[in-house]
């Protein structure tokens, strides 16, 4: 049976009136993305610059850690930033960003490593590891994490957890999440150790004129 024509005039208006709503949503979506994204742009490098500041010492730098930048490559080929924390010219150390596969999902921490290969800190700053069991893994539930400061590629000579014949504690009923993070972790030194003339910028001018080496 062919539609009447009167049909087809509600079927046209029915379509017209949905495309009409569709076009006045997507410009209230676009709309309301351009007020907020500048907004949400600046609380991302507030918590950057505060997780930055967390894993260095007080007064360890005197340069904007959060624009002095350098992107390096993962051994899997991802590009990573760090953050170089400077006294003057010479890069003191730097901070970057490391990933670990814990038991619910990717455990993501900043890690911080001075000139000489040794961890200023470790924070977790994102993770799904199961509450009470998996996330003594953050700073403000169990001092676990600030157990790396200091330590290096070098000590301890074995990076594992107690269980494992290493010397980093697991938790009571979890191990697979420590395990993840002090696998990161050291992980992170050897990239530090790989891209170390890179990282500390020693081509630079000033550090030139500072005698600085590639040697650790
Ligand atoms: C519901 C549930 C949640 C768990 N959550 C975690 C967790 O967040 N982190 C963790 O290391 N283990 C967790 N476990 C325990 C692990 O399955 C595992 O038994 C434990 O990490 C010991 O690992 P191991 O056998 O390698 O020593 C959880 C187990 C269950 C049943």
């Amino acid at each position: 049976m062919k539609p009447s024509a009167a049909t087809l005039d509600t079927l046209w208006f029915q379509a017209l009136s949905l495309g009409a709503i569709v076009l006045a949503a997507s410009a209230a979506l676009a709309s309301a993305y351009r007020a907020t994204a500048p907004a949400i742009a600046e609380a991302a490098q507030r918590a950057t610059a505060a997780s930055l500041a967390e894993v260095l010492p007080a007064g360890f730098a005197d340069n904007d850690l959060l624009h002095d930048t350098v992107e390096i490559l993962t051994v899997d080929g991802r590009s990573l930033t760090a953050h170089r924390a400077r006294k003057g010219a010479l890069v003191q150390g730097v901070v970057f960003p490391m990933r670990g596969k814990g038991y619910g999902g990717a455990i993501e921490l900043v890690m911080g490593v001075d000139r000489d290969g040794r961890i200023t800190g470790v924070r977790v700053i994102r993770h799904t590891e199961t509450p009470g069991l998996g996330d003594k893994i953050e700073a403000n539930r169990n001092p676990w994490i600030l157990g790396f400061a200091g330590k290096s590629l070098a000590d301890p000579a074995h990076w594992a957890v107690k269980k494992d014949g290493g010397e980093f504690d697991q938790f009571a009923g979890a191990t697979i999440t420590p395990r993840a993070v002090v696998a990161a972790v050291h992980e992170g030194l050897e990239l530090f150790a790989a891209h170390r003339g890179a990282l500390l910028d020693e081509t630079a001018p000033g550090n030139e004129q500072a005698g600085i080496t590639n040697e650790p």
